[in-house]
């Protein structure tokens, strides 16, 4: 459902300031204010019965009101799809959707490049549920084919993966899918492209989930998620496991989502910039082994991402050769624009020595010393500097040895 009554070809800059906004229903307020509210009031008895969440009427605080209706039309308008469920955080979003479908007995399939914590849900929760979880090799495309059995539910996806960066060839596994088994539900973690530089449900993705405490809160001080549906029945039964979880988000951190999201493609342009320049540098560097950064060549499936995206976002990562731990301390304790610490999308650049070993098991790890990297919207040449101390840093700390 998108709120976005304005008519005409508008571009996606464009519709994403008008998007979810309704300044006619709140005092001519530009933004919605937060929606602070647990219990409604409902004036006749008639209005209590005409509750319907598919209507968007609100009957109770957690289960849907302005806050959380604006957000999820933008996000609707975002994402190009259906409809949309807020949470209150990307993993609430992932956790739920997972549960809205899978039943006993059923088979999910998970990328490989999931985020950690998609899969300790995965591996703990749904597989105590009596849903067998099957992990799958990033590359394997139309492949896909070839490990569905006949109680496979979902084929979940994470491209590119947040920590490793293959991209996968969506298409051709939701087209593969599909053909085989129509029933089966595609989602895809779409949070590196914020939902702007790739359109999931274009592809025949069915539900695309954010975690909008990245670029679309955009500041690093919110904790948000979001489902959005390509059709009504897969956004019902979200819906309702969101109603049966007691899943919702917050009136303020709604609130700083859909504030960060009219700033999105003007910040998501700047990421793209900076974090290619730094990307270049860092590959002509002769510490560094592999650039996994999705638009350059040296990154697993380039060629997909050049093919369905329009844009990077700011996360990356680069290889070396293993360095003792003393010496990777002396490169990253040091820096001065770069923070170290997890997550990603804000206006800050992060630096995050990274092991995927442990959360690869269908395409096992076997690349260097991983270095995640967020560039933020600092100044690119800034970023270097930092990045070539720190790099001098470590040099003297491996000549010292
Ligand atoms: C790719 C990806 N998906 C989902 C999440 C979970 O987001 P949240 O912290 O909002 O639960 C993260 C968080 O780091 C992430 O990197």
């Amino acid at each position: 459902m998108s709120t976005n009554d304005k008519n005409g070809p508008f571009a996606e800059d464009t519709r994403l300031i008008h998007a979810g906004r309704a300044p006619e229903k709140f005092g001519g307020a530009v933004n919605i204010p937060p929606f602070r509210a647990s219990t409604v009031l409902f004036p006749t008895l008639a209005a209590l019965d005409a509750y319907d969440p598919a209507l968007r009427t609100v009957r109770y605080g957690r289960t849907g009101n302005p806050s959380s209706h604006a957000f999820e039309a933008a996000m609707t308008e975002l994402e190009e799809g259906h409809d949309a469920v807020s949470f209150a955080s990307g993993l609430q979003a992932i956790t739920s959707s997972l549960l809205a479908f899978a039943r006993h007995g059923d088979h999910v399939l998970i990328a490989d490049t999931a985020y950690g914590p998609t899969r300790s849900f995965a591996n703990g929760i749904l597989s105590r549920a009596g849903v067998t979880v099957e992990y799958f090799d990033p590359a394997i495309g139309a492949g896909i084919t070839g490990l569905l059995r006949p109680t496979t539910r979902i084929v979940f996806l994470e491209s590119p993966g947040s920590l490793t960066f293959e991209v996968q060839d969506v298409p051709a596994i939701s087209a593969a899918v599909a053909t085989v088994n129509p029933y089966i539900v595609v989602m895809i973690d779409n949070t590196w492209a914020a939902g702007l530089l790739f359109k999931p449900l274009k592809y025949g993705v069915h539900i695309s989930i954010q975690s909008a405490t990245k670029y679309v809160g955009g500041h690093s001080d919110a904790s948000l998620g979001v489902a959005v549906c390509a059709h009504q029945d897969h956004w019902m039964r979200v819906k309702k496991a969101a109603i049966e979880l007691g899943a919702c988000a917050s009136a303020d951190e709604l609130f700083l989502g859909l504030r960060g999201l009219r700033s999105l493609p003007v910040r998501m342009r700047r990421h793209h910039q900076s974090g290619l320049r730094v990307a270049q540098w860092l590959a002509t560097r002769a510490e560094v082994t592999r650039v996994r950064h999705p638009a350059l060549p040296s990154c697993p499936g380039h060629d997909l991402w050049k093919r369905d995206f329009t844009g990077a976002c700011g996360l990356f990562a680069f290889e070396m050769e293993p360095v003792p731990r003393p010496a990777l301390a002396a490169m990253v304790d040091g820096m001065a624009h770069f923070g170290m610490g997890y997550s990603w999308g804000g206006f800050e650049s992060l630096i995050l020595p990274s092991n995927p070993t442990p959360i690869r098991t269908a395409a096992p790890w076997t690349g260097g010393e991983l270095i995640r990297l967020h560039i933020g919207l600092e100044d690119a040449d800034d970023l270097i500097a930092d990045l070539e101390a720190g790099f001098a840093r470590l040099n003297a700390a491996l000549e010292a040895k």
